[in-house]
């Protein structure tokens, strides 16, 4: 998975490989504006309850082409003078694509200290007024940031799999013919499955959540999450999937690097790290942060401007459908939401 995806020259991401209409997969930032509109009010209500901070660091993990980052700018939130919003992707293929349509900044200012002077002796020049955003290839520093948000991230993450044997539990690895081999190991899950079952242990993923939890103080993920006990009772080509052009693409461990490579992420392994303060689906999530509020001023705009069909009303009618995409049960909807605050 590790070499798949992300190999600098034939990984998957190198090769053109994106989220979007255009892409292999659309997720919920690549639906429309609306879901990047919501996040900017979720932004608001956390800086606000964090006191209004200045500058407000926001990090976005595994940010793809930065369409989310392009959405939450463009719905000005409160907090936009503030913002410092800090894309982290780990191809540079899509790194590259950043710069277009957003402010950028060097990473120096992103983490300036607040303007608030310490000591009244100190001349502390004024933190400009933002947003500006900042790419960078990893997470900032520890204690950098007061957000690090990310959207289908911890799926894409290499996992490592068991199976359960006859004799205890065995880990798949892949041998030099592309074949799977089975080894020992020393990880033991403590579920109870019948030998043959398989389930992911997603080392990479609660690696990647203790360094977000040092590096914000709210951490917040959003993918399509289970529960380990769950993999071991479903096939385990149900929850390991590969994607291209929209499509179910082919068996993981064919077309090495032109099909993305994706893990239902089990929620324990995660809370095992940190239990999350609240876990949500993305629809209760949506409409906490005002999505229905967002939905009725574009249906408005709509029925005001739907005789001359300008850009407004057209917008204000995708609104709509984006509205049912995100919230749908059946699919985006029915993503988890895991919120950690230290
Ligand atoms: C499934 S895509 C999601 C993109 C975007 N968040 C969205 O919702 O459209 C996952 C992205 O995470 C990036 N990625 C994978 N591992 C990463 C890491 N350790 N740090 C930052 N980005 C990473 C991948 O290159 C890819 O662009």
């Amino acid at each position: 998975m590790e070499a798949a995806l992300y190999d600098p020259e034939w990984g998957f991401y190198a090769r053109g490989g994106r989220a979007g209409r255009r892409g292999d997969f659309i997720t919920s930032a690549e639906v429309g504006p609306l879901f990047g509109a919501v996040v900017a009010r979720a932004l608001d209500r956390w800086w606000q309850e964090s006191g209004s901070p200045r500058p407000f660091v926001v990090v976005e993990a595994g940010a793809g082409v930065g369409t989310l980052a392009r959405s939450v700018l463009a719905a000005a939130p409160a907090c936009s003078a503030a913002l410092r919003y800090v894309l982290v992707e780990r191809s540079a293929a899509l790194r590259a694509e950043h710069e277009r349509g957003l402010p950028s900044v060097l990473p120096v200012h992103a983490f300036a200290a607040s303007n608030e002077p310490e000591d009244d002796d100190e001349v502390v020049s004024p933190v400009p007024d933002g947003p500006f955003t900042v790419s960078l290839e990893a997470l900032p520093p520890p204690g950098s940031a007061h957000v690090v948000l990310a959207n289908e991230l911890l799926d894409n993450l290499p996992t490592r799999l068991l199976e359960r044997t006859a004799q205890g539990w065995a880990e798949v690895f892949v041998g030099e013919h592309l074949e799977q081999v089975l080894l020992p190991t020393m990880v033991e899950p403590t579920i109870d499955v019948a030998p043959g079952a398989r389930v992911a242990w997603q080392e990479a993923a609660a690696q990647w959540l203790r360094a977000a939890l040092e590096t914000g103080r709210r951490v917040v993920v959003l993918d399509y999450m289970t529960t380990t006990a769950d993999m071991g009772m479903r096939p385990w080509r149900e929850w390991l999937r590969t994607y291209r052009g929209h499509e179910r693409g082919a068996d993981v461990l064919t077309d090495l690097g032109s099909q993305d490579i994706t893990c239902e992420v089990a929620l324990d392994q995660l809370a095992a790290v940190l239990e999350p303060m609240r876990v949500s689906d993305q629809r209760s999530f949506l409409i906490e942060h005002g999505i229905d509020e967002l939905v009725a001023e574009g249906r408005a705009v709509w029925e005001r401007g739907a005789a001359t069909g300008d850009l407004a009303a057209m917008r204000g009618r995708s609104r709509v459908r984006e509205a049912e995409a995100l919230t749908d049960l059946d699919g985006l909807g029915a993503f988890t939401v895991a919120e950690w605050v230290r």
